[in-house]
């Protein structure tokens, strides 16, 4: 059996390393730009609410569970499941949750990278100043427009994946402690002045009505999945990318303190995210349920009319773009490390080949955006299915499974050792991660299916 405390890689130079490196993960486009559209479409507060639950039930006992198994065996997630099987004596069929989680990564990044893109272009378009004095209908077009070009869009997607990979291949553990250590505190400043602009607006109240104020007869068990998917995507849960970087992460650090950090840095800023739009949202006569477009349909209005708009409005799509590239770099990762690792790739090949895949992959969010708009599968587009397709389901699934794997399969003993929690706290987390955490996974599935 391969020895198990044996370090293999990297690993970060402190615990607030990679505090950084999974914040910078967390937080991307899933706080500031799903997660106001998703609210938006599925009727505000109630749908909120149960966001919540699920990060504080599911999605924190499940980091928890995800960084531990890559700390221990401080491996690629492949191979992640393959050593922690032979520790366990579990069945060979555990292998597939790390291979399921390469194709996730990569099938998310492919329109992750797209919509990226977005923000990429909208930087420039800050810069040039086409916010300036623009009403809420002059938005929409210079969106709707921009949008409809397939040529742009190309042009955007394929900057920003080349800037991932750059990046990726470089190794993950170099540069990305500063960007993100600099990043951070930046971003929340930014959004707190964005709320201050919200608390200017007339709707201010309603927005936050709208936000906080439950109304369960806009729930329906779709959207209850949505809700719980979004925990996993939001906290980059499900498909091995937080258990890569718990490999990298030394030995004796704590790993449920790390998670609570990190789940309340994101959550804090999705709230955010929302608190600012909202009220621009009904202010404007918008649509809480716009779609994609949502912010980039609201906040550039803020940016056009405010004092020091146009800074703020290069300076906030710079930094969603910032915020993306951390996260996008958690989404290959897994795959590089196994091509590195497993396959005897050079880090460079390793990127250009799952790179060009991804990208290549992405051309069909593009499009659905546009051309093949009218393609629909399943009522979805191209875009949507893809959304639909990890974040609904292959997320929780993975999530399922890391929960069942550190609950049941992994040895008591084991986790224990590896948790080192005060007893209350390791029996907390195993009811959490034993029962909780997969049997509201599974009976979420059961209710969309229409089982119950
Ligand atoms: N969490 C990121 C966001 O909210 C997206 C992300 C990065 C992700 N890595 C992930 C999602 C891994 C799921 C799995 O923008």
């Amino acid at each position: 059996m391969t020895d198990i405390t044996k370090t293999i890689h990297g690993a970060w130079s402190s615990r607030f390393a990679f505090i950084l490196a999974a914040t910078g993960s967390a937080v991307g486009l899933g706080n500031i730009w799903k997660f106001p559209y998703i609210t938006g479409e599925n009727g505000g507060g109630a749908f909120v609410l149960v966001y919540l639950l699920c990060v504080l039930l599911i999605g924190i006992p499940i980091m928890i569970a995800e960084t531990m198994l890559g700390r221990r065996s401080q491996r690629n997630p492949i191979e992640t499941m393959e050593l922690l099987t032979e520790e366990a004596g579990a069945d060979k069929n555990w292998h597939y949750l790390g291979w399921m989680g390469v194709i996730a990564g990569l099938l998310i990044l492919s329109y992750y990278s797209v919509i990226a893109g977005w923000a990429s272009a909208y930087v420039l378009k800050a810069f040039t100043g086409s916010f300036f004095d623009a009403d809420a209908a002059a938005i929409k077009t210079l969106f709707d427009e921009f949008v409809a070009s397939p040529i742009q869009l190309i042009f955007w997607h394929s900057l920003f994946m080349i800037a991932t990979m750059m990046i990726v291949a470089r190794g993950v553990n170099k540069g990305l402690e500063k960007a993100v250590q600099f990043l951070m505190p930046a971003l929340f400043v930014l959004m707190l002045l964005l709320v201050a602009y919200a608390m200017g607006t007339n709707s201010y109240f309603k927005g936050l009505n709208f936000l906080f104020v439950p109304d369960f007869s806009k729930l329906t068990a779709n959207s209850v999945l949505t809700a719980m998917g979004h925990a996993f995507f939001t906290l980059s849960l499900g498909m091995g990318a937080i258990m890569v970087y718990g490999s990298y992460l030394p030995k004796g650090i704590s790993i449920a303190k790390t998670a609570f950090i990190i789940a309340g840095a994101d959550t804090l800023v999705a709230l955010l995210a929302g608190i600012a739009i909202f009220p621009i949202v009904f202010a404007n006569n918008l649509h809480p349920d716009s779609g994609p477009g949502l912010i980039f349909q609201t906040l550039p209005i803020a940016f056009g009319s405010m004092t020091f708009g146009w800074v703020m409005g290069i300076l906030f799509f710079v930094m969603l773009v910032i915020a993306a590239l951390t996260s996008s770099i958690s989404l290959v990762e897994p795959a590089v490390a196994w091509l590195v690792e497993n396959k005897g790739f050079s880090r460079e090949k390793a990127c250009v080949w799952s790179g060009l895949a991804t990208w290549a992959l992405g051309l069909g969010t593009v499009l659905s955006f546009n051309v093949w708009s009218n393609v629909k599968l399943f009522d979805r587009s191209i875009f949507q299915l893809l959304d639909y397709l990890t974040a609904n389901l292959l997320l929780p699934v993975g999530g399922f499974c890391i929960a069942v794997f550190a609950g049941w399969i992994m040895h008591r003993q084991h986790s224990e050792a590896e948790l080192n929690l005060p007893a209350q706290g390791y029996q907390l987390w195993k009811v959490l991660i034993t029962y909780v955490a997969p049997s509201a996974v599974f009976f979420v599935f059961l209710h969309v299916v229409g089982v119950l």
